[in-house]
């Protein structure tokens, strides 16, 4: 059988896959975040440890009697995991939704020449929460620490590391540090210079379905898992999950709805956004690359919307699912409601740490499902402004592959089908995210599947929601309203 292990940022998930493509089981452990300050967001690298060694306990003891031939491991990108010359960590990894570093990013452009010059070298602008900025912040505010630093990992690579032994990256992650040259998928050296930053920092590099190392002794008796077993590249979290919900030709988008909202397409070459706002990333595929736009305010926006109504001390009622059924039952566009999701300052398409949420168009009328119902067309709403900037680079979708905690959802995937106006479908393992793609990732590193293309193709179709054309011109009308109030209320962000 194939594991995939995926490090989330609220949980590890562990999955066994047979080389039929049957899953055989699947076990999460969740585990906190820390936000010492606002905006501010953080993980001990040793509760993903403990997670991961959790659910691949929880796994293994379910199937007992398989055998396993490959590893695939994804992960959070952009997350800081610095080491020292003992590869001891040095300090809290900063995950990829912090925002502290917006000046270190500003400086990092003007090193580089300028936005046009950073994109020519790397594919993409340092947004704020790609690793490369944070590793100038940790050289600014911390440079006791920094002095000690030796190595730099990606969150599912320092899982690696304790796994195997071994310092290595793969093409998707490196992409997502911003000091990576995606045409030629390789680290990009001149920039690298140009920042002064040392680049034995970086660790090796591979192609995501290559072999990265195998279970080493010491990992071997901490998973209990068989010294041995060859571990795959893997990939990126939201770059893998392509794979696990199909989408590897051009024409079809996935969205994701987890904490974060992802919007995605495969591309057979890499045609960078003229200002760098959509992300564009090598594919775990060896000819692809990825196209997306990530706001980081999804489910997570959702989950907000959740808390705070439980604090009214009707915190069991209100599951997500009766909020869903409470929005079921207002209208679409909310009788006028408009959200901004921008809870947690935003990236696309507004890369602004900033960014605020919002309500408008509130009135003595609104209902709660009124208000949960704007809530989940937000969400929607950034993906279809995130798609509008994907459109002036040629990227069409005619089909869209929903995925993430927010695709089980039948209203949330009729919003989408409704304002984008094509199919909404889910595969059979999406829903399983990231760590369902490292499997299968996985098993095309051992020849299971001869690539990516023939390994998705043992995905089944589950749901398909069409569009209905009236309720999309409700959408699109509040769209043209929703898509201006950025620009409006920013003035008022503090
Ligand atoms: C991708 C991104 C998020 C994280 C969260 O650029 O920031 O998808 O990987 O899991």
């Amino acid at each position: 059988a194939l594991l995939g292990i995926d490090i989330g940022t609220s949980g590890c998930k562990a999955l066994l896959l047979s080389a039929a493509g049957e899953i055989l089981a699947s076990s999460t452990a969740t585990y906190g975040l820390s936000q010492p300050r606002v905006g501010w967001s953080e993980q001990d690298p040793a509760v993903w440890i403990e997670g991961a060694r959790k659910a691949v306990g929880q796994v293994m003891a379910k199937c007992p009697d398989v055998e396993l031939i490959c590893i695939g491991l994804s992960g959070q990108m952009h997350g800081l995991t610095p080491l020292d010359k003992d590869k001891k960590v040095l300090r809290p990894a900063i995950l990829w939704n912090d925002q502290r570093n917006a000046a270190e990013a500003a400086d990092i452009t003007e090193m580089a020449g300028g936005l046009e010059a950073l994109i020519s070298q790397t594919g993409n602008r340092m947004l704020v929460g790609y690793t490369g900025g944070k590793i100038v912040w940790m050289k600014n505010h911390e440079p006791e620490l920094f002095a000690s630093l030796r190595h730099v990992l990606n969150p599912k690579d320092y899982l690696r590391f304790i796994l195997t032994g071994e310092l290595a990256t793969e093409v998707s992650d490196a992409s997502g540090t911003g000091l990576f040259d995606v045409r030629r998928r390789k680290w990009a050296s001149g920039l690298i210079e140009k920042l002064d930053i040392d680049p034995s920092l970086l660790p090796d590099c591979h192609e995501s379905h290559e072999i990265s190392g195998c279970v080493s002794a010491s990992g071997a008796a901490l998973f209990g898992l068989p010294a041995g077993v060859p571990v795959a590249g893997g990939g990126g979290d939201s770059v893998i999950q392509t794979i696990g919900s199909g989408v590897i030709e051009p024409g079809e988008l996935q969205t994701t709805i987890g904490t974060a909202g992802i919007l995605a397409a495969a591309l057979d070459r890499p045609s960078p956004s003229e200002d760098g706002r959509i992300q564009m990333f090598c594919n775990v595929a060896p000819s692809k690359w990825h196209a997306m736009g990530v706001s980081l305010n999804a489910g997570g926006a959702m989950g907000w919307f959740r808390s705070i109504l439980a604090e009214t001390g009707h915190g069991d009622q209100l599951t997500f699912d009766a909020i869903v059924e409470a929005a079921a039952s207002s209208k679409a566009g909310a009788r006028g409601l408009l959200f901004l999701p921008y809870l947690n300052g935003e990236r696309c398409p507004h890369p602004d740490p900033l960014a605020r949420g919002a309500f408008v168009g509130l009135t003595a009328r609104h209902t709660l499902g009124d208000i949960g119902r704007s809530v989940m067309e937000g969400v929607v709403h950034a993906f279809h402004d995130m798609h509008g900037l994907m459109k002036t680079m040629g990227i069409e979708g005619k089909l869209i592959k929903a995925s993430g905690g927010g695709a089980k959802s039948a209203l949330w995937r009729q919003i989408q089908a409704d304002m984008f106006g094509c199919d909404v479908v889910t595969t059979e393992g999406a829903a399983e995210g990231a760590a369902f793609g490292a499997a299968l990732i996985a098993g095309v590193g051992v020849g299971v599947w001869k690539d990516a293309t023939e390994a998705a193709g043992i995905l089944r179709e589950l749901t398909r929601e069409h569009p209905d054309d009236p309720t999309g011109d409700v959408y699109r009308k509040a769209h043209r309203i929703y898509r201006d109030l950025y620009a409006a209320l920013s003035p008022s962000f503090c």
